[in-house]
């Protein structure tokens, strides 16, 4: 089929240039072009969207909507990238700004605000949106009582300060004098129904506010902004071409390394990004869950309309290894337990219980009369994708994706305990089975576009992997920046994950410094922080000559500490006090310069 678009600017050659491209595509090809496109012009766009301007009677742009967001590892930056979409769609004038990027002084000439931020931390904002955050609940705040706003919260309710920041930007803008166009929605981690709701009841708000009735309306089905074929609703069966133990003989641990083939998905990812993996919870839990719920694991549910098999829902489908808090709340108000309703209301022992427990602790310890398996179903979330830092380089390895899996294995009030997706992946998984993955891509943890620029990398454990791919991309680009790493993990015998890999880039000069801090080869614990603080010298002087630092891996201790050092480092070496050392390592964050992947 030719096009024939008698109007399409384009030149004739261009015309046939393109023809000729479609002509040789597959369908899914064609589609994933299509997504592509889209893609490319939202990266292109993504600081200003040119506006779809529909003059009201004076000749004005009716709506002009600013869509600030905060993201940490890109779910809400595609969520705002949507909104403006559909907006635009609607006849709505908007920019997207990324909250680093908006100069919050600006509030005051805003009429329309549409904030989008995630939760990271301990409740705490994602990195690009701490300005913005600290100026909204700090003195200089101004009275933004003209301003109409509303907030979309991205979360996840397994943590205790579910969806914090977002709530917190709803009640600093409320208490400024903002009113809410629409009220303010919390995300879970399966946020796409929610999103698109809070989207929709957003544009129509703001439809009905002026005369945009006329405007023609495009209906965009929700959709990431990076629209592949296969995505996070529509994951891709991957098979499994190699699986492998990288962890020694006698170590504490069991790390895997993982290739799964990509071929024919059509799916790119960059070094950064994450795999999303749609793991099954363990069996044997599924079942002994039904057992002591007293149900039949035959017995048929409804789930998103249809009929299924219970041990099917909670084998795939349903979250179980955690106790979300709408769950708990849910369940206190059924279980009718003075016990559990004393425990809801304090939170300190709640804290306390909830660790290392998980649904069937919560069926022992405080049974239901009465509970049918459609309604205990029904009160569970959906199981969430896990995601992997993607441990490859597509300019290496082309059609397959590689991933650094530690099996996580522990016991916990007497009973053994297992991660869903690690022990899926290490124990279950068989040659012929296939892993539904999607590229959950990254755009706040990327090599920088130069590639003479230093780089420094932090990544004990697992958290070595994105700078496995870091290294590869490199090599393959010719990249003249140096590359430094810090690896730690428990013994240099067991643990050094991928030794020979770097060791053979160290060699051949690509590698220029590695430090490695193993904790348990001598007497006193050595980590990465402490490499960091005897190499202060040599650090500050990378960061003088412009370089990148990279932390991945443990959110809880690791990443503090690190942080930590950095920040002695910059006062020793830059003749800083701690005040000036935050603040700078605050503008490198700010310049992309410092980027963490931390979990
Ligand atoms: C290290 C870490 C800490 C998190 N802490 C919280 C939290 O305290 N509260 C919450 O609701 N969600 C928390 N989340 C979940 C994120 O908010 C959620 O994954 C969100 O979709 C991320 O969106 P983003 O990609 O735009 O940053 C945390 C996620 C990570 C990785």
């Amino acid at each position: 089929m030719n096009i024939r678009l008698d109007n399409a600017p384009l030149t004739d050659e261009q015309l046939a240039q393109l023809n000729q491209l479609l002509q040789g595509m597959e369908s899914w090809q064609v589609e994933w072009l299509s997504g592509y496109l889209s893609g490319f012009r939202a990266a292109q766009d993504a600081m200003q969207i040119p506006a779809l301007s529909v003059p009201d009677a004076s000749g004005e742009s009716a709506v002009k909507l600013t869509i600030l967001y905060g993201s940490q590892t890109g779910n809400t930056e595609d969520v705002a990238h949507l909104l403006a979409e559909k907006a635009q769609a609607n006849g709505i004038e908007c920019k997207v700004f990324d909250m680093a990027d908006y100069k919050p002084k600006q509030l005051k000439s805003e009429d329309y605000l549409a904030v989008l931020s995630s939760t990271h931390g301990e409740g705490d904002p994602p990195d690009n949106a701490l300005d913005l955050y600290e100026f909204l609940h700090g003195r200089k705040a101004p009275a933004l009582k003209h301003l109409q706003y509303s907030v979309l919260a991205l979360g996840d309710s397994s943590y205790e300060y579910f969806c914090q920041t977002g709530k917190d930007f709803d009640a600093s803008l409320a208490a400024l004098g903002a009113t809410a166009i629409v009220p303010r929605v919390d995300c879970d981690v399966d946020y796409d129904d929610a999103a698109e709701g809070w989207i929709n009841d957003l544009i129509e708000a703001l439809s009905a506010t002026t005369a945009i009735s006329t405007t023609p309306t495009v209906n965009l089905p929700v959709q990431s902004t990076e629209k592949t074929v296969y995505d996070r609703k529509h994951p891709f069966p991957a098979e499994v071409l190699e699986k492998q133990v990288l962890s020694g003989r006698g170590s504490n641990k069991e790390v895997l390394h993982l290739e799964l083939s990509l071929e024919g998905s059509g799916l790119q990812y960059q070094p950064g990004d994450a795999l999303g993996v749609y793991a099954q919870n363990d069996p044997e839990l599924v079942a002994g869950l039904i057992e002591t719920l007293g149900f039949d694991a035959e017995a048929m549910v409804e789930l998103d309309n249809q009929q299924q098999q219970l041990s099917d829902v909670l084998l795939h489908h349903r979250e179980i290894t955690l106790i979300t808090r709408p769950l708990l709340e849910q369940w206190a108000e059924l279980a009718n337990s003075d016990a559990l309703n004393d425990l809801v209301a304090d939170k300190t022992a709640l804290n306390e219980w909830l660790r290392g427990r998980d649904v069937m602790d919560l069926v022992q310890a405080y049974p239901i009369a009465d509970l049918d398996a459609s309604q205990f179903v029904g009160l569970l979330r959906k199981l969430p994708p896990r995601m992997y830092s993607i441990a490859s380089s597509q300019a290496a390895v082309e059609d397959e994706v590689h991933i650094t899996v530690a099996a996580v294995r522990y016991s916990a009030h007497e009973r053994e305990r297992t991660g869903v997706a690690s022990t899926w992946l290490a124990d279950r998984l068989t040659e012929d089975s296939k892993v539904p993955v999607y590229i959950d891509s990254n755009k706040n943890f990327k090599l920088p576009d130069n590639d003479d620029v230093p780089i420094i990398m932090i990544g004990p454990g697992t958290g070595v992997a994105p700078f496995r791919s870091f290294m590869q991309e490199r090599e393959e680009r010719g990249a003249k920046g140096r590359n430094w790493l810090f690896f730690g993990d428990q013994h240099f015998l067991t643990d050094f994950l991928y030794q020979v890999e770097w060791l053979a880039w160290r060699k051949s000069g690509l590698l220029t410094n590695l430090d490695v801090a193993f904790s348990r080869d001598q007497e006193e614990k050595i980590y990465v922080q402490h490499r960091l603080r005897q190499k202060s010298i040599d650090i500050w002087r990378w960061l003088q000559d412009g370089a990148h630092i990279y932390v991945c891996g443990d959110a809880d201790n690791m990443a503090p500490d690190v942080n930590e050092a950095l920040i002695d480092i910059i006062c020793k070496e830059g003749g800083k006090n701690r005040d000036e050392a935050n603040d700078y390592l605050r503008q490198l964050s700010r310049e992309k310069r410092y980027q963490r992947d931390v979990y």
